[in-house]
Parts: C-alpha cells; structure tokens; sequence
C-alpha cells in the first residue's frame, strides 16, 4: 500500500516536471557546465585533479572557494555560468572539485 503510493507520488512529479528541481549532484553539475573551462584549464582555470593548481586554492578554505564560485573571481565568471545552479548545487561542486584535487 504504501509502496504504491510512492509510486504514484514519483509519476505525479515526474509528469508535472517537479522532478527537474531536485538537485544534481557536484559531479553532474561540473561535467554539464565547469568542465569546458576546468577540464582544460582554460583561462588559466585550475584544472580538475590538478593539486599544484588547486593546494592554494584549498588552502584558502572551502567558504573561500565557495564564494568564488557563487560570485566569481578574475576570469572566473559568476556561477560558473549555470544560471540555474542553486547556492548548493555549485557548493557540492565546489566540493566535488575538492576532492579531485586530494
Ligand atoms: C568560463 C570558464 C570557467 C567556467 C565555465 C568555470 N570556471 Fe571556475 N575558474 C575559472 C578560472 C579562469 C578560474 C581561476 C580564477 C583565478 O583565480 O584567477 C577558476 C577558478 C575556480 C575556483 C577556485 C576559486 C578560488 O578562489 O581560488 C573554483 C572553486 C571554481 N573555479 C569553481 C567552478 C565551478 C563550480 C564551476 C561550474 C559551476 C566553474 N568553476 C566553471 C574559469 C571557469
């Protein structure tokens, strides 16, 4: 019984479309959006899995890092250019981007 309520919830949110807000995870945000400059160190980007490039960033702290990410810094656009990335989408990709580095 309860099961299929369940269920039912999931359809009802995926036929309405509600299931689009759920949240992506750090990596499906960074492969949809901070791969085309990260992936190559573009701009002069610190590339993902790069740990000279990301040990002084990270030595910053994680809210530095954060805030860079939500408002930008230098060739770094705001957001990283996903627009519709929530405050803690880009937060777990900031984190995702982390752990990369370790
Ligand atoms: C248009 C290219 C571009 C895209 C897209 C991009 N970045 Fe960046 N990012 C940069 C550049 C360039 C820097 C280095 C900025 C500097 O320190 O001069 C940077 C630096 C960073 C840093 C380190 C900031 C610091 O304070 O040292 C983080 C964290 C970061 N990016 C996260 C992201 C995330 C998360 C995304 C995707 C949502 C993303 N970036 C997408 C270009 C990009």
């Amino acid at each position: 019984m309860k099961k299929s309520l369940l269920a039912a919830v999931a359809l009802g949110m995926l036929a309405s479309g509600s299931v689009l807000a759920a949240e992506r995870s750090g990596e499906d945000v960074y492969k949809a959006t901070c791969t085309m400059c990260h992936a190559t160190g573009l701009a002069g980007s610190p590339k993902l899995g790069d740990k000279a490039a990301w040990a002084p960033r990270i030595a910053k702290g994680k809210d530095a890092l954060y805030t860079s990410a939500l408002k930008g810094i230098r060739a770094m656009p705001p957001r990283g250019t996903c627009a519709n990335c929530t405050d803690g989408e880009l937060k777990k990709t900031v984190d995702y981007m982390i752990s990369k580095a370790k």
